[in-house]
């Protein structure tokens, strides 16, 4: 029988693991604690917690009042609430549209490590290379295989989808959340006995406050951002699930539950991922991609034996569960949004072919990101080129220049066609063309390229309007009148007043400044 849209959550623990699934992700593992870090370690985490007080838990109350208060996905409800603004509801599903094109392709990637730890346990190496060590080099320009991957991982999250919400979400967030925070905290138990684990709770959790004093704005916009991300904000995901939530469950102390936990998960996964970066690999701490895939994997190889597969096996297990809870919310919200339309129009919802189609189209999508290895491009062996080297915008001529800047890398540009950095000290000299290395974050490879139209633009512009809108135009009562449905009292109305009209709008400027600094380079 086909499910249809509007079955909802069945209970208050249901909503509860499927919205902390969407937001414990990937960005909970490699974001937080390396940005937690290099970022005044306890002084982040202070800005961070005032900020999702502030403006996190405004934005996720909002969309969770929007979802239920209509019953509708983004684009329906925007609509239903004000015809005015049904482009934000746009924006909404376009932006998880675009974050499942890299999304899905680590997600397969996580999976792949974790089974390749499973079997060798079993004393099966299944890695394909001599050393563990040095799979991610050979793996992420490995086309065919990082297809496969990609694959398996969205035809697991089509077959969640098509389940249905209670049927398929549901069931696999009842089991694989409370199994999560299990293994978080079996695995953060076998790394803090390990010598030298000390190091990276202090990296982390030392009141580091150099970098406050050096660039307060810096801290403030990466925390921010990592923030709004881990969140899951301004994707339609949160107004989606919202949409699915009983008229008799608590709203506020829901969402302040799913802020709470997703912190919480971050610094655990924290615990883990630093400690054991100083354990086994004198704190060799790194950001991206290369912290979950490079980093990690170094980390299990140094333990060594059957403990460093278990622990590996753990590790990816955890990570795999956390990204495919945060990957079916965004295929759930495209999903429902076509779902609501076909209702709208009389049409019988079709469920299972819907989330079939658009996980078709996500593959075809995925296939740049999983194809340019990573950002190796075709220079190093890649199947296709990175959006640098297909639009040439990496290199520009120093034009105009009187002299070296000192924090800028200066190149020359050789006969052979390769450039080279001018050492520092050189002279300058005014006869000869420098050149500067454009390649900004944006297009070092199609994953950030994905990256910065939807986290660096789409979610956090989404997000700006829909506080702003709320606190001026639909006002602070739709909000109390949504969440006093349930007969619950809201508290702290003129707190979130204040947050809807000023602080959450100006806290969303923060964030966009700081994403399109980071991606742009402004
Ligand atoms: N919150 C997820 C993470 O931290 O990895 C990513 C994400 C999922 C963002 C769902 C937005 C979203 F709607």
């Amino acid at each position: 029988m086909e499910n249809t849209n509007r079955e909802g959550f069945g209970s208050s623990f249901a909503f509860i693991m499927a919205a902390v699934g969407s937001a414990v992700g990937l960005g909970n593992i490699w974001g937080f604690p390396y940005k937690m870090g290099s970022n005044g370690g306890f002084a982040f985490l202070l800005i961070y917690l005032i900020l999702a007080a502030f403006v996190g838990l405004a934005v996720m109350i909002g969309e969770h009042v929007i979802g239920r208060k209509t019953g509708m996905s983004p684009i329906a409800a925007y609509r239903k609430i004000s015809k005015k603004f049904t482009w934000l509801g746009y924006m909404a599903v376009i932006a998880p549209f675009v974050i499942l094109c890299f999304y899905m392709v680590l997600g397969g990637m996580v999976m792949r490590y974790a089974c390749s730890y499973l079997t060798a346990m079993i004393g099966w190496n299944t890695w394909g290379v001599e050393t563990a060590t040095d799979f991610y080099g050979a793996f992420r320009i490995n086309g065919v295989q990082m297809v496969l991957w990609t694959v398996i991982f969205i035809a697991i999250n089509t077959a969640i989808v098509c389940g249905g919400v209670g049927g398929g979400i549901e069931k696999f967030c009842n089991v694989g959340m409370p199994c999560l925070f299990v293994i978080l905290i079996i695995v953060i138990v076998y790394v803090a006995v390990q010598p030298g684990a000390v190091g990276g709770y202090q990296f982390m959790f030392g009141l580091n406050i150099d970098p406050l004093k050096e660039d307060f704005l810096k801290v403030l916009k990466t925390a921010a951002g990592q923030m709004f991300f881990s969140l899951s904000l301004g994707m339609g995901a949160m107004i989606t699930y919202g949409s699915y939530m009983s008229k008799k469950e608590h709203l506020q102390r829901n969402a302040v539950i799913v802020v709470v936990m997703d912190t919480l998960a971050a610094i655990m996964a924290g615990m883990i991922v630093m400690p054991a970066c100083y354990a086994f690999l004198e704190g060799n701490t790194r950001g991206g991609p290369g912290l979950l895939f490079d980093s990690m994997q170094a980390v299990f190889y140094n333990m060594g034996g059957f403990i460093g597969d278990l622990m590996g096996f753990l590790f990816y297990f955890l990570v795999f569960i956390a990204a495919i809870s945060s990957s079916m919310s965004l295929l759930e919200a495209i999903t429902a949004t076509k779902i609501d339309s076909d209702i709208a129009k009389g049409k019988a919802p079709k469920r299972r072919i819907t989330a079939l189609v658009f996980s078709i189209i996500i593959l075809i999508f995925c296939l740049p990101t999983a194809l340019d290895g990573i950002g190796m491009g075709t220079a190093n062996g890649a199947a296709l080129p990175t959006p640098a080297e297909l639009f040439g915008l990496d290199w520009a001529e120093a034009e105009g220049i009187k002299g070296f800047d000192k924090d800028t890398t200066y190149y020359t540009l050789g006969e052979d066609g390769a450039y080279t950095a001018v050492e520092k000290g050189t002279a300058f000299d005014e006869s000869t063309t420098y050149y500067l290395n454009t390649t900004k974050t944006w297009n070092d490879c199609w994953l950030d390229f994905y990256d910065v139209i939807s986290e660096g633009i789409i979610m956090p512009v989404g997000a700006m309007i829909m506080a702003f809108a709320i606190g001026w135009i639909w006002k602070i009562d739709m909000v109390k009148e949504e969440i006093e449905a349930s007969g619950t009292k809201m508290w702290g109305k003129t707190f979130f007043n204040i947050c809807y009209k000023v602080i959450t709008p100006l806290g969303m400027i923060v964030v966009l400044y700081g994403q399109l600094s980071e991606f742009f380079g402004i």
